[in-house]
């Protein structure tokens, strides 16, 4: 008989205790460097999407990049980044949001969206939530239209998918974490 062929989250590393003690890490640099694996995330994370007309691939930095290019490239439509502040050479909004510890700022060029232009938001991975709804909130003042959310990995417990979905987004991720 044939071995299962792996999944997406098979890709994944947990990496316990990083950045601090009692924190298991999700690494999608294990994924990333995987030829199929990172050809299967991103063939996942458009297979939602199939039959939608989209104008930019809107990606959250640093590791959103990463899959916001190749998503990008492979729907044949430009590619926006929302930067941490300071970043971004040209004139900027800015959002706040919490972190577990302070707050943090991202910023996107002003003109970077039209209103009305269909936005896919992409990022590795759904937390808390803060870091995607700040970047949302940055395509919506914008006047862009953000047709969905997609990650990799969705974190459950921290409640990130019930807080996108009350502002009335589609959501989609390709696997969860719980506890291990
Ligand atoms: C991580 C992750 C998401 C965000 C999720 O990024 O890549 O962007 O946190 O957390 P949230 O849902 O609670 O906002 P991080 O800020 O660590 O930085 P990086 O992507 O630049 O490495
Ligand atoms: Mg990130």
């Amino acid at each position: 008989t044939v071995p299962p062929r792996k999944t997406v989250r098979d890709y994944i590393r947990t990496i316990p205790d990083f950045p601090k003690p009692g924190i298991m890490f999700r690494d999608v640099t294990s994924l990333f460097a995987d030829p199929r694996g990172f050809r299967i995330c991103v063939d996942q994370l458009l297979d939602p999407f199939a039959g939608q007309r989209f104008d930019k691939v809107v990606a959250l930095e640093a590791r959103g990049f990463i899959l916001g290019g190749a998503i990008a490239h492979q729907l044949n439509v430009g590619f926006v980044p929302v930067r941490k502040a300071g970043k971004l050479p040209g004139a900027t909004l800015s959002e706040e949001y919490q972190l577990e510890y302070g707050e943090a700022t991202v910023e996107i060029h002003d003109d970077a969206l039209a209103e009305g232009e269909k936005v896919l938001v992409v990022d590795d991975l759904l937390a808390t939530g803060g870091t995607a709804e700040a970047g949302v909130r940055l395509c919506e003042r914008l006047g862009a239209e953000v047709i969905g959310c997609s990650f990799v990995i969705d974190l459950p417990a921290l409640g990130g998918r019930a807080r996108l979905e009350r502002m009335g987004l589609r959501v989609e991720t390709l696997c969860a974490f719980d506890g291990e």
